[in-house]
């Protein structure tokens, strides 16, 4: 029996096992060193100046879209075309949640539809807009600051707050060659590095910002809205402050990260470049097979762009090969291929229909491109023969 190749997975050496292992053995399990050195090590590999560790990408969102403290009867605008978590964010903020629709190359949210929106917008109820790095490739994020009057990307310039959803992105660059994370373009970005992400820590998440007092406010934010900075007590009677003492001053959650699972990404960082030199390996190989596949479309990316391809995303002709989707997945699982389809659009969410009206027909091209894609399995322990049997198996279903 052939093993099952998944659409996505980790990649866990000995030297990750043997440091998640010195942890153990050490007197601190969290709140040790090791999530220092892991958010040293974001800074230094992203080039923002501030990174905050958390337990994962959707308590990033949380706590990115908390520390702009943004008016509740204002609107959080995201992609259709991701996570629930990208547009939730807006929601545990009490926050109004919309979209804008995808640009159908990328499927990135479309700075056409975004200058759209935001000239609808005569009210300026947009609060913050979240871009998602969709499949690894960077949004178009020039344009986007532009459109939204902030390209000088000072506190106070009008336009709304930008944070980027580089969940899949850690390891991609944008078009002026600055990695994904500077926050070139934007106020934050968060990183998610669950299991199938470019780095894995099990669960977890990060946010880096160059804004020393958006990283003061996530500090804070992530351990309770407590501080221990005696500058900053509000309680001045020495009787009743002393060595023990902190204020919770906001209210605020326990979101860090443990050091068990930040000397894990302190070791995948060292590899980062190995895996998406490998992932890149893997998508040329795949382009050049399916690219002659008249019922498929290969995933395209933007010129001057590297992408770190956390998802390869095929377009399928389903009517050509007379197959549904469904048939499609259950044909490879049964040769041993996973697949998966990235995403349902947002808004076609019972939640977001019930609770915000949304329907069928509201963001037409995200609507389109979910009819037609499927994820097949990227991951950068794949073998040669791996990538050969995806190709093969799929080659296959339209004879
Ligand atoms: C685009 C995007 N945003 C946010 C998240 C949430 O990340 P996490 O699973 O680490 O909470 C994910 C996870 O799949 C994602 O793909």
């Amino acid at each position: 029996m052939k093993q099952f190749i998944s659409y996505g997975k980790q990649w866990i050496d000995d030297d990750d096992i043997a440091a998640v292992v010195e942890v153990l053995r050490s007197d601190f399990m969290t709140q040790g060193p090791k999530i220092g050195e892991f958010e040293k090590a974001l800074c230094d590999y992203t080039g923002a100046k501030y990174a905050v560790a958390v337990s994962s990408g959707t308590a990033a969102l949380h706590l990115a879209v908390s520390a702009l403290n943004i008016a509740k009867e204002k609107k959080g605008i995201t992609s259709p075309i991701t996570f629930a978590a990208s547009a939730n964010c807006f929601l545990y903020n009490g926050m109004k949640p919309d979209f804008v629709d995808i640009d159908e190359r990328t499927f990135c949210m479309s700075p056409i539809e975004l200058e759209t929106k935001i000239k609808k917008d005569k009210e300026n109820e947009t609060g913050v807009v979240i871009p998602v790095h969709f499949g690894g490739q960077s949004c178009e994020m020039e344009k986007i600051a532009r459109i939204l009057g902030r390209d000088d990307l000072t506190t106070n310039s009008k336009g709304p707050y930008i944070i980027e959803d580089a969940s899949h992105a850690l390891g991609s660059k944008h078009e002026n060659g600055k990695r994904v994370g500077s926050c070139c373009w934007s106020d934050m970005a968060i990183f998610s590095f669950h299991p199938v992400k470019t780095i894995a820590t099990a669960e977890g998440g990060a946010i880096t910002t160059n804004n020393k007092d958006l990283y003061d406010q996530l500090m804070v934010l992530r351990t309770h809205g407590i501080t221990k900075d005696e500058t900053k007590w509000k309680i001045k009677d020495r009787d009743f402050t002393g060595p023990w003492y902190y204020e919770m001053q906001e209210l605020g959650f326990n979101y860090r990260l443990t050091d068990m699972q930040s000397a894990l990404g302190l070791s995948q960082m060292r590899k980062i470049d190995k895996f998406t030199a490998r992932r890149r390996e893997i998508v040329d190989i795949y382009n050049k097979a399916f690219k002659k596949v008249e019922w498929l479309s290969t995933p395209y990316e933007r010129e001057g762009l590297s992408s770190t391809f956390h998802l390869y995303v095929l377009e399928f002709d389903f009517k050509k090969i007379n197959k549904t989707r469904t048939e499609v997945m259950n044909i490879l699982k049964e040769k041993g291929i996973g697949t998966q389809v990235h995403y349902i659009p947002v808004h076609l969410l019972p939640y977001y229909r019930e609770h915000f009206g949304f329907k069928p027909g509201d963001f037409p091209k995200a609507e389109g491109y979910y009819g037609k894609c499927l994820s097949i399995p990227l991951y950068p322990k794949m073998t040669d023969e791996d990538v050969q049997r995806v190709i093969d198996e799929i080659s296959a279903l339209g004879e």
